[in-house]
């Protein structure tokens, strides 16, 4: 097949490593990493599949869902793999969401949702009053600041105000939920859904806090495993049964025909699976550490999800695999771009490095001081830093111990300036 991929980070990486395997792969933009195994075409998404007339597209990030691209797509004739803008709702509002959840029957944290700081402040002071904690969300996309787990009545005040009286997250705060607070383990379960029908790949843990032991700011994401030994069979068929399958049937009767990933961010609590969230793609960087477990198949399993055919089941073919991200310094906050990257030639042969936020270094920084970078080392000198998440060392192994040790050994010869990276990744399973 030839096969579009739409995006240009870690997980369009993985996902072009892994379909580049079996089949002619391009991606809109692509980056410097996806080049290595894809033709990268830089342009507008829509006209570049016109244009490229693949068998299959496949699109990477959120924002192009939401704002409909699947459905632009589908009107030109294409076989896209991704939600329309109606099933993209999950990450576009968390009112909408929440409001499925609750007419579906998934078990999730009690919520009310508000447009006035008035009612807001009114529930929450309620829920501490009776005990309770919550969260409070803005329902809009916020890229990842739009999430405030409160201890006190102040903090919720203080989330209020930011989101409906400061308005910090612009529209993306003008509605607001508000939820209890639930305690337990997460992880994300993520399923290739076509309608009704969905095909579950194997569970990944992430870690989105940027400093060790989970302190510090959230990120997108600092690291991954796969498998994870506290997330059983059990666990993932209750969650299949609870909160994958009735959200399908609910969308179903909206008249919602999903065809793409439902990531669903799992919570469990005393034993039981819980649904804090859903994504409407696949995550990043848990892709990149999914995609180096799986056997041959997934472009037939992408295709069959988009065309609504029986989804083939693809084998899960490697034992373990672990992923490092490599971030700029600063990153979540303000970083550095344009600093070059070294990354040796003769790194362990179970190692990918997935390129999450790069730029080909000829074309991003003036020639001359490029020259001197240049070496006999292939690969070195050839990158610079262009994204807060810059590379994901991605390592595979007979155990996840043994993944984690190739993935930090390559990770530490990986070399650029303020490169920041968690030393905890998959260090406790
Ligand atoms: N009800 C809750 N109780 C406790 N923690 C919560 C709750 N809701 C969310 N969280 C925490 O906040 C994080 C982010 O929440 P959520 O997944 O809803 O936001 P998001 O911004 O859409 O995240 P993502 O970027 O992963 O899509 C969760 O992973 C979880 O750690
Ligand atoms: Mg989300």
């Amino acid at each position: 097949m030839r096969i579009l991929i739409i995006g240009g980070g870690g997980r369009e990486h993985a996902l072009a490593w892994k379909l580049a395997r079996e089949h002619t792969v391009y991606a809109c933009p692509g980056n410097p990493g996806i080049a290595q195994v894809a033709e990268c075409i830089v342009g507008d998404p829509l006209s570049t599949a016109i244009q490229v007339r693949p068998d299959l597209v496949v699109i990477g990030p959120e924002n192009p869902l939401i704002e409909g691209l699947a459905d632009r797509m589908r009107v030109e004739g294409l076989t896209v793999f991704g939600p329309g803008a109606d099933g993209a709702q999950h990450e576009a509002s968390k009112a909408f969401s929440k409001t499925l959840m609750q007419e579906a029957g998934v078990p999730t944290a009690p919520f009310s949702i508000h447009t006035d700081a008035a009612s807001a402040r009114m529930a929450a002071k309620a829920r501490f009053d009776a005990g309770q904690s919550v969260a409070v969300k803005a329902s809009g996309a916020a890229l990842g600041k739009g999430v405030v787990v409160c201890d006190t009545y102040e903090e919720a005040d203080d989330a209020i105000a930011m989101m409906l009286e400061d308005r910090d997250l612009g529209e993306a705060g003008d509605t607001v939920v508000i939820e209890d607070r639930l305690r337990g383990r997460e992880f994300s379960l993520l399923s290739v859904v076509s309608g009704t029908e969905f095909v579950s790949l194997p569970v990944a843990q992430d870690y989105k806090r940027a400093l060790d032991g989970d302190r510090g700011p959230n990120t997108g994401g600092m690291g991954t495993y796969s498998p994870v030994a506290k997330v059983d069979d059990d666990l993932v068929r209750k969650a299949e049964d609870r909160i994958v399958r009735p959200m399908l049937v609910a969308m179903k009767d909206h008249g919602i025909d999903y065809h793409g990933v439902l990531f669903s961010g799992v919570m469990v609590v005393d034993g039981e699976p819980m649904c804090l969230e859903y994504n409407v793609r696949f995550g990043d960087p848990e892709t990149q550490t999914v995609m180096r477990r799986l056997g041959p198949g997934l472009g037939e399993l992408l295709y069959a999800a988009a065309k609504g055919q029986p989804l083939p089941t693809v084998s899960v073919d490697v034992p373990s695999a672990v992923t490092v991200v490599l971030a700029s310094s600063g990153y979540p906050g303000g970083y550095a771009k344009g600093v070059p990257i070294s990354i040796p030639v003769d790194l362990d042969e179970s190692v990918v490095v997935f390129h999450a936020g790069t730029a080909d270094a000829l074309r991003e920084s003036p020639a001359p001081e490029i020259s001197n970078l240049r070496t006999n080392h292939r690969g070195e000198g050839e990158f610079v830093s262009a994204g807060g998440r810059v590379l994901g060392v991605s390592a595979t192994g007979a155990t996840v111990a043994e993944a984690r040790a190739r993935a930090y050994a390559a990770a530490d010869r990986i070399a650029f300036e303020g490169k920041m990276l968690r030393r905890d990744i998959a260090a406790e399973q």
